[in-house]
């Protein structure tokens, strides 16, 4: 299996670092636009493989997309993280004009890649990537569930002082503010969360999550990189290991959940062809008032997209 990620700062580097010490793919190409920058996240990576006992091979490339011919999967982290006092929509005008020309160096060398999606704003990007793909949205995903779910799942865990590995749950919505933790599909070991825990706490934990990705950002100047890194190498293990794992993943919806023509945060199975199905829940009626929500912030920045007639 050969996976490229695109990008090789902070997540990209982290994500490829991960998928070779976890051996989940034998070939992985790092490419970066900043000369020499890959080639050495690379070769650092590589040089672990003795500590780490691994032999996943990490290649490294200055913008030359022949090394990543024949990928199957790519996983596309190119673009500006934010800095502190900017929120993820800021990012749009650079990262469109990035992810474009990333997706179709992409689509190039790798016709049948699932690509996955990382740079921000997430929604807005993946729906740029698949504009610019042209391939079946089965192919075309975004990550940003499985790290907000992450979060939700490592503050509870805290809070009731028990493994993270216990805690299952479902995370709906936009990579935003807006996004949508879902307490009713919340478990602790099979015991629903809120037997557990009083509902003021719980809803602290949920306005955490909301605002994960900014305390980061507060506390380190730019945004995280660990928990994005490993959860983008998570989705891509799902792929290349056909486990179909459901995870909440950025799809492109078409009717479900009662919305057409929009990227949003939704659990799938995720399996060696991608998206292999969309899962749809019976909410009621609050959290469908919140998804909505959520889908209008999402729509609010495809708008500026499309404004910006990136993809014309
Ligand atoms: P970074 O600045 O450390 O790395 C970005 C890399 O992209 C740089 O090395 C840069 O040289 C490279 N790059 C820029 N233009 C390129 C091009 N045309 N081709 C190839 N490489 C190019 O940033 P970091 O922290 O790795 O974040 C990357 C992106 O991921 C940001 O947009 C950030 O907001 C987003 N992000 C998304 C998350 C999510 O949950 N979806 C979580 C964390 C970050
Ligand atoms: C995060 O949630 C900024 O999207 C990035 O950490």
């Amino acid at each position: 299996m050969k996976v490229t990620v695109v990008g090789a700062g902070n997540v990209g580097a982290t994500c490829a670092d991960v998928l070779a010490h976890k051996e989940i793919a034998n070939e992985i190409v790092l490419l970066d636009i900043k000369e020499g920058f890959a080639e050495g996240k690379a070769l650092d990576i590589w040089e672990t493989s003795p500590i780490n006992l691994y032999d996943s091979r990490t290649i490294g490339s200055t913008n030359d997309y022949s090394k990543t011919a024949g990928s199957d999967v790519v996983v596309i982290t190119s673009g500006l993280p934010r800095k502190p006092g900017m929120s993820r929509d800021d990012l749009i005008a650079t990262n469109a004009g990035i992810v474009k020309m990333v997706t179709e160096n992409v689509v190039k060398h790798s016709p049948d890649a699932k690509i996955i999606c990382v740079s921000n704003p997430l929604d807005v990007m993946t729906y740029c990537a698949y504009l610019t793909a042209n391939i079946d949205p089965s192919r075309v995903f975004g990550m940003a569930g499985v790290l907000d779910t992450a979060r939700y799942r490592s503050f509870l865990a805290l809070e009731l002082n028990v493994s993270p590995k216990d805690i299952q749950a479902v995370l709906m919505g936009g990579h935003g503010d807006t996004m949508v933790p879902l307490p009713r599909y919340t478990t602790v070991g099979g015991i629903p969360v809120t037997e557990l825990i009083a509902e003021d706490k719980l809803n602290e934990i949920i306005e955490r999550t909301k605002f994960g990705g900014g305390e980061i950002v507060k506390l380190l100047g730019t945004s995280a990189w660990y928990a994005p890194g490993a959860a983008a190498a998570q989705m891509v293990e799902a792929i290349v290991r056909d486990q179909k794992r459901v995870f909440p993943v950025c799809a492109w919806l078409q009717g479900e959940y009662g919305m057409k023509d929009i990227f949003l945060g939704v659990p799938v199975i995720l399996g060696k062809n991608g998206i292999e199905r969309i899962i749809e829940l019976d909410l009621n009626d609050s959290e469908k008032a919140l998804l909505n929500e959520s889908a209008e912030a999402v729509r609010n920045v495809m708008a500026v997209l499309d404004n910006m007639n990136v993809n014309a």
